[in-house]
């Protein structure tokens, strides 16, 4: 654990947009990309979700640059089909995101089980989408002293029959921290992190090529204290990657 060499990481920052942003929000893309094209950032990942219906631009405008585009959800057939309102896996491919969050807090909140969640994460790999898996306990299960349970039962039925893990990333977001403006304290932010490679362990074609990430109310004065936690290598970012001037800060204090 102690051999952890956070010097060999390659940081991952993924920007979760959730129901934000209008087309005049593109501009402040541009000193993002600015960003991201500076060599010390040479080994690091940007990651954009915006929403579905900003989706095709901000491909477009990050064209030449490192940043990678996802989106924020997926139905859990990839094939088409008469379901009003959604977007499946292969519709999210052919417009050229790479990544899909999934299994996130708030659409575990609007009905999205363990079970659903399986179904979508693979019937995106199955379009070779790479996926943000979302775990996270609630505050009553925190408080009840559920965590661990609730993240065993996230991550083994969220990730049932997944074949091998090239792409994906776990990003713990306890539902407490989300949008909250409180985290974690780190002592057990660190210990849930090490809960969850610990689970992870026992389903090899997971643990192969894991990345863990936090999010949950990340800002500027807190992240540089999260990057430091072992293992984690990334951070997933809501309120705080709207304004690009955060996103960065962001960055810039916690790229290793
Ligand atoms: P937050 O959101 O940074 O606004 O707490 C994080 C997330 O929901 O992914």
């Amino acid at each position: 654990i102690n051999s952890f060499n956070k010097t060999n990481v390659n940081m991952i920052y993924i920007a979760n947009w959730k129901m934000y942003g209008n087309l005049a929000d593109i501009k402040s893309l541009k000193n993002v990309i600015n960003l991201s094209n500076q060599k010390k950032f040479k080994k690091s990942k940007i990651i954009y979700c915006p929403p579905f219906t900003l989706l095709d631009v901000f491909i477009k405008k990050t064209k030449n640059s490192k940043i990678i585009i996802g989106a924020q959800n997926c139905h859990f057939t990839n094939s088409y089909g008469a379901f009003t309102g959604s977007i499946n896996s292969k519709m999210i491919k052919n417009i050229g995101a790479k990544y899909v969050i999934l299994g996130h807090s708030e659409c575990r909140q609007a009905g999205d089980t363990n079970t659903t969640i399986n179904k979508k994460i693979i019937s995106a790999l199955s379009e070779k989408l790479n996926i943000i898996f979302c775990i996270g306990e609630t505050l009553d299960e925190k408080k009840k002293g559920n965590t661990k349970k609730i993240l065993k039962k996230q991550i083994s039925i969220g990730l049932s029959k997944v074949k091998k893990n090239k792409n994906i990333l776990i990003a713990y977001e306890p539902r407490w921290a989300i949008g909250t403006g409180i985290t974690p304290r780190l002592q057990d932010l660190e210990k849930t992190i090490l809960e969850i490679k610990k689970i992870c362990k026992k389903m090899p074609n997971v643990y192969s090529n894991l990345k863990i990430l936090y999010g949950g109310s990340v800002n500027n004065e807190n992240s540089s204290q999260i990057v430091k936690i072992p293992f984690i290598q990334g951070l997933l970012i809501g309120k705080a990657s709207l304004n690009s001037k955060k996103f960065i800060d962001i960055i810039k204090k916690t790229i290793i």
